[in-house]
């Protein structure tokens, strides 16, 4: 038998096909672009989704038979707002994590409920990336879509529907709605009832490895997947990420340098940061929490740097040479750790942890004539890995102190990153066999799901195996200096970073 894990990304659905020894045996990664009409906004239409994972799962069943296809796992991008009327059509598109305009509804919810309750109960602050201030913002803006709203549903609960017709959502993914309690995993009337909303608009909510739904007769003519097929409930994207990478025990961290980077931690108990700094969410594993600090630009700060100032190093792989990243990097190799007094503050779409800020910008700070393209490149991996570093900063003082970080995700390609990952984490950092990300860990709660293992620990330890560390070098200390004059940055340029904001916004 075969699992499918299916991750509905910012940029792409990627589908995986996994055997019951946890061998990838085939993918399907159809992408799709997402739209930013305005300033600080990011949206999708839902349906674009739709038909990527159709394509997906249609060309992994050239490689199987349907009948084959024991389960199917869900995850993706997590706290994006699909509103729907009552006949399941979509009002408007998807209001996605990455998108900022909600910041006042935030202002307000908080004055509504009080920051400490909301602390209590949903475990974080309401931050415009979050679902619940989106559904505020459609209410004061867009009062036509709003009174039309019958289920407001997450991407991959969306996906779910046109799966099977079934509105069902997981506790990790409810976790960023600012409407989940999360200590007691079950959506929170306090906050519901604050916001004067249906319960019956939430979908109901399960824990990661439950068997929800089931593949309809019309997904099936769509899909080719077999009418009947269970579909597990999976997770948001970074509990199946974390999952993925075997981030299953307490204590155990990771770093993910995706599209936005995570520093992630499980937990055993429901733990809050005091202030709120780091998310404190439902895992993926039954009964289990993690904590959590979100980048919203990690390896996107990088990809954002390859598009605008790599052209030369694209044309090359464009006619057959090296891959455009890796002569950015080993251009950088060449530069020593600080960047030559050039500090990148990776801040392009706003912040979340350590500055929960939509109006944080980027920059390059400490520009002289002396500097060249490779420091400017070194700087970008060195503001993002600062950045992840602002996090992992916040668990320990909580506490957490991990023997080893797992790291995961596209940016971990490139060795200098790995490296100067674990000098700046001044931790032990290694990697695991399963590179596929969050759909590899969706892959896994569907084989848990359909039974053929008796918890997520059993599956990670059958599946999950190290690959590679990488201790901290000799260099290590030399990043100190630089990530101090890093934080101090923030701070001092906040203002400046509001009024530039606002400037474009007008
Ligand atoms: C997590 C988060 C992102 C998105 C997109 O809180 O906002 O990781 O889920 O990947």
């Amino acid at each position: 038998m075969y699992y499918i894990g299916l991750d509905i990304g910012t940029s792409s659905v990627k589908a995986l096909l996994v055997s019951a020894d946890g061998e990838v045996m085939g993918s399907a990664n159809p992408e799709y672009p997402f739209q930013t009409p305005k300033p600080l906004w990011a949206e999708t239409d839902p349906d674009v989704w739709w038909e990527a994972t159709c394509k997906a799962i249609r060309s992994l069943l050239e490689e199987v038979n349907a009948s084959e296809i024991a389960a199917i796992g869900l995850t993706g991008q997590m706290h994006g707002m699909v509103a729907l009327d009552s006949k399941g059509k979509v009002l408007r598109p998807c209001i996605m994590w990455n998108d900022q305009r909600s910041f006042r509804e935030c202002d307000e919810i908080t004055q509504m409920v009080g920051q400490s309750e909301i602390l209590r109960i949903t475990g974080n602050p309401v931050l415009a990336g979050f679902t619940a201030p989106k559904v505020l913002w459609v209410k004061n803006n867009e009062p036509e879509v709003y009174s039309s709203i019958d289920k407001i549903v997450l991407p991959k609960d969306y996906v779910r529907y046109k799966l099977s017709s079934e509105f069902f959502t997981d506790v990790s993914d409810a976790s960023g709605t600012s409407l989940l309690d999360v200590g007691n995993r079950k959506w929170s009337t306090e906050m519901l009832d604050a916001l004067g909303w249906s319960s019956q608009w939430m979908p109901e909510v399960t824990e990661s490895t439950e068997a929800t739904a089931k593949i309809s007769e019309e997904a099936s003519s769509l899909t080719g997947l077999a009418v009947g097929t269970p579909i597990i409930a999976g997770g948001g994207d970074q509990a199946a990420q974390a999952v993925g990478c075997g981030i299953v025990r307490e204590g155990m961290v990771s770093a993910t340098l995706g599209t936005s980077g995570v520093i992630f931690a499980q937990s055993d108990e429901y733990r809050v940061e005091p202030k709120g700094k780091l998310h404190a969410f439902c895992h993926a594993v039954p009964g289990k929490w993690h904590l959590m600090g979100v980048m919203l630009s990690a390896a996107g700060s990088f990809q954002w740097y390859k598009n605008q100032l790599g052209s030369e190093e694209q044309n090359l792989e464009d006619n057959g040479g090296p891959n455009a990243y890796d002569s950015l990097t080993s251009a950088a190799e060449t530069v020593a750790p600080g960047s030559e007094g050039l500090i990148f503050l990776p801040y392009l779409s706003g912040e979340r942890t350590p500055h929960p800020d939509p109006h944080a910008r980027g920059c390059f700070i400490g520009l002289s004539v002396r500097h060249e393209k490779r420091h400017l490149t070194r700087s970008v991996l060195e503001g993002v890995s600062f950045g992840l570093n602002d996090s992992l900063e916040l668990m320990r003082n909580l506490g957490v102190n991990p023997k080893e970080i797992v790291l995961s995700g596209g940016g971990t390609r490139s060795n200098l990153w790995k490296q100067m990952l674990a000098d700046v984490f001044t931790s032990r950092c290694t990697m695991v066999n399963a590179l596929e990300g969050a759909a590899y860990g969706a892959a896994v709660l569907s084989a848990v799901g359909s039974g053929a293992f008796a918890s997520v620990e059993d599956a990670c330890n059958q599946w999950i195996k190290q690959t590679e560390v990488v201790e901290p070098s000799n260099e290590s200390s030399s990043y100190d200096k630089y990530y101090s004059i890093y934080r101090s940055l923030y701070p001092s340029l906040q203002e400046t970073f509001r009024a530039l904001s606002e400037d474009a916004s007008t």
